[in-house]
């Protein structure tokens, strides 16, 4: 099967020096991207801007803003339509949920600046996929909470249209930003979930993939 994994944070700029975007290190996304290619399927993994290796025998992307992130999803899926293989979309990037309405073309000077920031939505990629409804596409997510847990990864896999969603508290120790290792559950649409001890973000990776491969 295709396998096209997002991986890290977004950027969103206000000026050319100054960004939203949270502590994503990307690691995860690059896991997932490593074990699939292993599993021996056809990898692309597009990247926000992060400081990591390219997996052996994966094709990477580079993006900064989550705009540019679906831009480079659609292209992706363009290239593979008319294929009769399986494509999965696995979204573990942190993308940014809004941006800075104008991004200034210079410095912007801190003495004319207001103390507030006009923010406006940024796509929601993941959504914006399973509207398109493209035969042969799969979509998986991944949700980083900090609390009630395997309730918003059920919405957010309904309202996504997933076929999983991974799921886990990044106050937990063990999970979250940055670290090698994760905690995490897989949740299916029906409500059916499979829970994980902490494991290394590889382990979690390759049992993501098997999952993936069972669908
Ligand atoms: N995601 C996406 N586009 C966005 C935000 C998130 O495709 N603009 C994807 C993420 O890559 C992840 C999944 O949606 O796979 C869940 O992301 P999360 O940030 O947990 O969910 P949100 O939809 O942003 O929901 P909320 O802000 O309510 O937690």
């Amino acid at each position: 099967m295709k396998v096209i994994v997002t991986a890290g944070p977004t950027r969103e700029f206000l000026d050319p020096v100054r960004f939203l975007s949270n502590p994503s290190s990307g690691k995860m996304g690059f896991a997932v991207a490593a074990a699939a290619a292993q599993r021996g399927h056809d990898v692309t993994l597009i990247a926000g801007p992060v400081s990591l290796k390219t997996p052996r025998a994966v094709k990477r992307k580079d993006v900064v803003s989550a705009r540019e992130m679906l831009q480079a999803l659609e292209d992706e899926l363009a290239a593979a339509q008319g294929s009769e293989e399986t494509v999965w979309v696995i979204s573990v990037a942190a993308v940014a949920d809004w941006r800075p309405k104008t991004c200034a073309d210079s410095k912007l000077k801190k003495s004319r600046m207001k103390g507030t920031l006009e923010l406006v939505r940024n796509p929601d990629i993941l959504k914006t996929l399973s509207l398109k409804r493209i035969k042969n596409l799969k979509l998986a997510g991944f949700a980083a909470e900090t609390g009630n847990l395997l309730a918003e990864a059920m919405r957010k896999c309904r309202e996504k249209r997933l076929s999983f969603i991974v799921a886990n508290d990044v106050t937990e120790s063990g999970a979250g930003f940055g670290v090698d290792t994760n905690k995490a559950s897989i949740v299916f649409p029906d409500g059916i979930s499979i829970h994980y001890p902490v494991m290394s973000k590889r382990s979690l990776a390759r049992r993501i993939i098997l999952q993936a491969e069972k669908l």
